[in-house]
């Protein structure tokens, strides 16, 4: 590895987020979350999981904050649960304010950078009450909630994220209803898709209100690639790339809508939204995983590759997905394809240009699910491989030009995997679910020795 650079203030990570790791779901103030109710409904989650105690983060996070000064890692992104500090979606409870507090001050005692998101996918389930990511509302609750925590910490948080994975939210958690809150509107899920995009453009003024200095999103995108060569499979790659790509881009980069007819496939555009939406941004977030291939509507698998079990599509989308031929996989199944990260960065180098803030991987990593030998070693290999080739993917990139400043590992530690429950690992660290002992696996060594090679240039 030591011809791998990525230069001596590149910003080295991990990241989880609330509902996957933190557990402790009533406790101090806690509201429940759409995530809370929708594992809870039989048949939704794989083994009825739920993320009632996950890795217990909330009480052990000294523990997992001294695993990372061991990794020697520069940051951690973490996020915050909106139900913790809203439990009502509207009135603060200092008790949730008080975790991240002392989260992010035991991350400064080790020098470690704290990198938040302020919603990854646990919405109120009092928000979901009233409309939820239907109603337009969403986005001032989501402007007082951002307010909310910056005031708080601002003057220590390194760098916010305002969303994760926007599109994620709308197809799985309202077009497909894989995830919560698991509504199946197939395009009609476009509707919190604008929602979205308010609450990101409110909640930057909120929190530059509030004195925070970075800024950002988190956006998985994913490079879109033709089953076949028939004009209609070439219209649905444009759309499907069209949601995935740039729906949460261009508004914010170049103030235009991302989706062909956006305004007339959703309700209540206002003159003034792409203002409010086009707020600037210090950096973007990409989480890249795999590559996706479409076709048109009834060609392909009909079956949604995000889920193990195949969730089935709903018939009014205007693509459907095939899958791509590639000598490795995941354990979730998901193709291995190092250069789509490179193929991701290059597009947006080329598409945006000096407009294209500086670049941040949020989220990388795999799903492999090796357990401890007898002798309590996780030797994972895989996971190991699926680093270094996406590092240097990542390089390439770097190498014509794109603005890379760090890379967030997905996942510090095995966590609740949505849909899938506790089935797929994707941690440097192995958690034993009953006991909930961490054991770091070989990938964490290697992941140190790494970081540590690459600090030594500073
Ligand atoms: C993952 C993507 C993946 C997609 C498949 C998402 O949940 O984050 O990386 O490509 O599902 O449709
Ligand atoms: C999400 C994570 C998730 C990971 C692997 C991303 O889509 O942001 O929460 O665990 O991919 O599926």
């Amino acid at each position: 590895m030591t011809d791998l650079q990525l230069g001596p203030d590149f910003v080295w990570g991990v990241a989880t987020a609330s509902y996957q790791v933190e557990g402790a779901v009533t406790e101090d103030g806690r509201g429940p979350s759409a995530w809370d109710v929708f594992a809870s409904r039989p048949g939704t989650v794989r083994a009825g999981h739920t993320g009632d105690v996950a890795c217990d983060h909330y009480h052990r996070y000294r523990e997992d904050v001294a695993l990372m000064a061991d990794l020697g890692v520069d940051a951690y992104r973490f996020s915050v649960a909106w139900p913790r500090v809203m439990p009502d979606g509207m009135t603060v409870e200092p008790r949730g304010l008080d975790f991240y507090e002392r989260l992010v001050d035991a991350l400064l005692e080790k020098g470690i950078q704290p990198s938040a998101t302020l919603f990854h996918w646990d919405t109120p389930q009092a928000l979901e009450g009233r409309g939820g990511w239907e109603s337009r509302d969403v986005a001032d609750r989501f402007a007082e909630y951002a307010g909310a925590v910056a005031e708080r910490l601002a003057d220590r948080v390194t760098r916010w994220m305002t969303l994760n994975e926007p599109v994620v939210l709308t197809m799985m958690g309202h077009a497909t209803g894989r995830h919560a809150p698991g509504k199946q509107l197939g395009l009609g899920a476009l509707q919190v898709a604008l929602h979205q995009l308010l609450a990101h453009g409110r909640g930057v003024q909120a929190l530059r209100a509030a004195g925070a200095r970075e800024i950002g999103i988190a956006n998985n995108h994913v490079p879109v690639w033709p089953s076949d060569d028939h004009p209609e499979s070439a219209e649905a790659v444009a759309f499907f790339d069209s949601l995935y790509n740039r729906l949460f881009l261009d508004p914010l980069i170049l103030g235009e809508w991302g989706v062909d007819g956006f305004e007339d496939l959703v309700e209540g555009v206002r003159d003034d939204d792409l203002a409010t939406i086009g707020q600037p941004i210090d950096f973007l977030g990409v989480n890249y995983y795999n590559p996706q291939a479409v076709g048109a509507p009834g060609t392909g698998t009909g079956t949604d590759p995000a889920v193990v079990d195949g969730a089935m599509l709903p018939p009014d989308l205007p693509f459907t997905f095939h899958d791509i031929d590639s000598p490795t996989h995941n354990d979730f199944g998901w193709p291995i394809v190092p250069s789509g990260l490179t193929e991701v960065l290059v597009g947006f180098h080329e598409r945006y240009g000096d407009r294209l803030p500086p670049v941040y991987i949020t989220e990388n990593g795999g799903a492999f699910n090796e357990e401890p030998d007898e002798h309590g070693r996780v030797d994972d290999q895989r996971r190991i491989a699926y680093t270094e080739d996406h590092l240097r993917a990542l390089r390439a990139a770097m190498d014509v030009g794109v603005d890379v400043r760090g890379y967030f590992h997905w996942s510090l530690m095995d966590n609740f995997e949505w849909a899938e429950g506790y089935a797929m690992r994707f941690g440097l660290v192995h958690v034993d679910f009953e006991t909930l002992a961490r054991t770091p696996k070989d990938s964490f060594a290697w992941y140190r020795d790494l970081i540590a090679s690459q600090q030594r240039s500073r």
